[in-house]
């Protein structure tokens, strides 16, 4: 029975010009190099320039998706934006985004889930493709982490960085097999009881101001890898594949050890698992996309490939898809 499929049409992602090294961490807080690459992989991360929005970054890579899609924004009428760092209050960095992109039709909102923020825009595009609303979707992620870490605090401030990463998702008639190109299956969860152990400290109703990262590296390591674990094999069950399947694994980007975790737990074999956590660092919302971008432009990700998607953040929230690229 034939059925409607979300089908990637193009990526995009946008990086702040600004480097900053463990090396330059270790001048503005006790900590070294060695210290930050052994628990996290991260060697370096970007940082955005005075001036720059969040929506600055995700209208540089939603530019790029949309060219690489050979789209304009005409064709878009669902606009995404997973943030976690907002330009405003309200309304919604995906109004300023579509501002930007000079559109002013379909709709266009933000999603809230903090580092699966992308995975989860991922998966509702596919809902309102799959079921009629929409018919072409930009789904983009994009973070500026730096702009609520306490530079002072050695415990997060090494771990969280800034950039921007999109897709341009299609709806397209398909035959409805599992070898259809498109969003395969997702499974998105959360549990609230685990807020407090990744959070920031303000909120508009609580101080009303934007607060900082406060987090339980160690309760969020414990939890990380059985967490995505656990969503990869529901996906992989709904979707009736298996791990061996999979051409591609495009992990959220927090720590290298979380990922080499997931790769061990699952048995992934070895070398198909997309890494720029040593280059990005934690870009929230905009670590997925980023990730997939590389991959598809160095020509690793190809037409055909299964690629699964996944992540974990505050929330605790955590989802993973699969996707026939
Ligand atoms: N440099 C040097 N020392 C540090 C630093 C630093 N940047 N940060 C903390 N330390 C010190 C601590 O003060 C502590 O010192 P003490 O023993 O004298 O008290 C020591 O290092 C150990 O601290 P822990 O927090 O126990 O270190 P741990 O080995 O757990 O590593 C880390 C911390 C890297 C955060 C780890 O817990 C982790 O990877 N957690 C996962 C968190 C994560 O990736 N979060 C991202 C957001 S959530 C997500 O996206 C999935």
């Amino acid at each position: 029975m034939t059925r409607i499929r979300s089908v990637v049409r193009g990526t995009g992602s946008y990086l702040p010009e600004k480097v900053l090294t463990n090396d330059d961490l270790a001048h503005m807080v006790e900590t070294s190099d060695e210290w930050i690459t052994q628990r996290t992989g991260i060697k370096e991360r970007h940082i955005i320039a005075d001036g720059e929005n969040t929506s600055d970054m995700a209208v540089a890579a939603a530019r790029e998706a949309l060219e690489r899609a050979g789209k304009t924004i005409e064709d878009i009428d669902l606009i995404l934006v997973a943030t976690t760092t907002p330009d405003y209050t309200f309304p919604a960095t995906a109004s300023i985004v579509q501002n930007k992109l000079g559109s002013s039709h379909g709709m266009a909102f933000d999603i809230q889930a903090v580092c699966t923020g992308f995975v989860f825009a991922v998966a509702t595009a596919d809902n309102y493709l799959t079921s009629g609303m929409a018919k072409c979707a930009l789904v983009i992620g994009s973070d500026c982490m730096s702009r609520i870490l306490d530079w002072q605090d050695r415990s997060t401030c090494v771990l969280f960085a800034d950039g921007a990463g999109a897709i341009v998702l299609e709806a397209v008639e398909s035959p409805g097999e599992p070898d259809d190109r498109g969003v395969l299956a997702s499974t998105l969860r959360t549990d609230g009881r685990h807020w407090h152990k990744l959070y920031v400290d303000g909120g508009v109703s609580r101080s009303g101001t934007a607060g900082f990262i406060h987090m339980e590296g160690r309760e969020v390591f414990k939890h990380a890898v059985t967490m995505i674990s656990d969503v990869v094999v529901d996906v992989l069950k709904k979707s009736g594949m298996h791990i061996d399947d999979l051409d591609w694994v495009v992990p959220h980007q927090a720590n290298k050890r979380i990922i080499d975790g997931v790769e061990k737990k699952l048995g992934i074999p070895a070398g198909k698992v997309v890494v720029t956590v040593d280059r990005h660092a934690n870009t929230s919302a905009a670590s997925v996309p980023l990730a997939l971008h590389e991959a598809v432009k160095d020509g690793r990700i190809k037409q055909g490939d299964y690629v699964m998607i996944e992540a974990m953040g505050g929330g605790f929230t955590w989802g993973a898809s699969l996707i026939r690229w």
